[in-house]
């Protein structure tokens, strides 16, 4: 059963990196109503943020062990009923969910409304396979998106095409019955043109009863002999109804419409770090990529591989120093709470980004013109002209930055704005010695022995 989940998630892996690969000649995913610059301007907001909150929440927080669960434990739905039965987060407190992700540095969050195992948070009128129907009773989705808003955030809907619950989704290689013949026999018969009707439903429901929608993350397509790709899902019938209902809405690249006009808006690599800003044909598209803290999307009680703090303030920076957005993820508990884990990492970083959100939001990558140092991570605000430099391994005393010279005009620490002298000749004596083998447009930081107490810090550089 683990080794299904690892090939499940290499898999995952292996076709976000070909995807990434292969995307050449498959266009931009604008429609043809669109250009660059009004995309860039639909997209501002989500560029700007660069950090959000994924929340997988769904009846597998009950078996507390992946939310692939029923599909990597062959479980029939008559075994996985109880955690429908059972399913009462009584402690589930949406407003200290929203200060969670507010104080964490985080600007919008994605919320899956129904995950693969088809039940859903919200109160849809297509299904009783939901929260109102459990011994919690209540709407799970309404309240969470007004905590959020309340709090400033953007809201964004996760909605999965896979539907290991409706009767009439055909069998495909991830259903927790493959392989199963009885199943397979009774299931022949499915109508997956009704599945689609279900799906289309849904989306309309989300995207017409909540307000504003501002993202949306389809999950996902897998084409192949058993799997299943835009036809199953009748994507592009489905693309056109999200922007006609929401025009302004940002949608991912998982409905297998890479090459249709207006398919997608940004690209999602999962649990990976791109090795550079993403590109399709030469060209950098906008990226997200989407990461949890130990591995698993659902709570896991049991997994210990968790990113420490330290880990995950700096894959932060990192995603910014490419030009990219982190979605980075809770698994909340069957209660409704964090655990204590998540709430250590996310006030870790949200402790980090007190001082250092000004490296991130609203940053970019920094301009060819400026070189990364060793050790070191840049980001760049182009409206502040301010450059970041992202210290990994603090210095002995100086930090010299090749190409530097003649372009800085003040500069600091960022967590106490405390003044960073530097020169731009070897004169000054802070590389005794070293001067000839210096190129001379190196600027020389001259930086305190002690490192800053923050998980990384940062060198505010204000360009001239
Ligand atoms: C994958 C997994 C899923 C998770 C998602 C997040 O597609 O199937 O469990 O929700 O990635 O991106």
């Amino acid at each position: 059963m683990l080794r299904n989940g690892f090939t499940l998630k290499k898999g995952i892996v292996l076709s976000t990196l070909l995807g990434l690969v292969l995307a050449g000649g498959l266009g931009n995913g604008l429609s043809a109503q669109e250009t660059v610059a009004e995309r860039e301007t639909r997209m501002r907001w989500w560029t700007d943020a660069r950090f959000g909150m994924f929340i997988h929440w769904g009846l597998y927080a009950l078996p507390a062990r992946h939310e692939w669960v029923k599909s990597q434990e062959h479980i029939t739905d008559a075994d996985y009923q109880k955690y429908f039965d059972y399913f009462n987060p009584d402690l589930f407190n949406p407003q200290e969910w929203a200060r969670a992700a507010k104080n964490a540095g985080m600007k919008y969050f994605v919320v899956t409304t129904k995950h693969h195992e088809g039940f859903c948070l919200f109160d849809s009128k297509f299904t009783d396979y939901k929260a109102t129907k459990t011994p919690y009773g209540k709407d799970l989705i309404k309240p969470l998106l007004e905590a959020m808003r309340a709090e400033g955030l953007r809201v964004g809907f996760y909605y999965s095409l896979l539907d290991w619950h409706h009767p009439e989704y055909t069998l495909d290689e991830n259903h927790p019955m493959f392989g199963n013949q009885e199943f397979a026999e009774n299931a022949k018969n499915r109508d997956q043109k009704k599945y689609i009707e279900y799906l289309h439903n849904q989306v309309r429901e989300l995207l017409t009863e909540y307000g504003t929608i501002d993202c949306l993350f389809m999950d996902f397509s897998f084409p192949g002999s058993n799997g299943k790709d835009r036809k199953d899902w009748d994507s592009e019938k489905l693309i056109k109804m999200i922007r006609e209902l929401q025009p302004d809405i940002i949608v991912d690249d998982r409905l297998d419409l890479l090459d249709v006009p207006g398919g997608w808006d940004y690209r999602t690599p999962e649990q990976f770090m791109p090795p550079e800003w993403v590109t399709i044909d030469g060209k950098r598209v906008p990226w997200e990529t989407c990461q949890t803290f130990s591995g698993s999307w659902g709570y896991y009680r049991d997994e210990a591989t968790w990113k420490s703090v330290r880990q995950l303030v700096v894959m932060l920076i990192e995603t910014v120093s490419k030009g990219g957005n982190l979605l980075l993820n809770v698994g909340p508990t069957a209660r409704g709470t964090f655990d204590a884990r998540a709430t250590e990492r996310l006030n870790g970083m949200g402790e980090w980004m007190k001082t250092g959100s000004r490296s991130i939001t609203g940053c970019t990558q920094a301009p060819e013109a400026f070189k990364t140092p060793a050790n070191c991570l840049l980001t760049y605000d182009p409206d502040g002209k301010r450059l970041y430099v992202h210290v990994l391994e603090w210095p002995m005393g100086v930090l010299a930055l090749d190409g530097f010279a003649g372009k800085v005009a003040y500069a600091q620490l960022l967590y106490d704005a405390s003044e960073v002298e530097f020169s731009e000749s070897m004169e000054m004596g802070y590389l005794p010695g070293k001067s000839e083998g210096r190129a001379s447009n190196t600027l020389i930081l001259r930086l305190p022995v002690r490192q800053p107490d923050v998980a990384v810090p940062v060198i505010e550089l204000f360009l001239k």
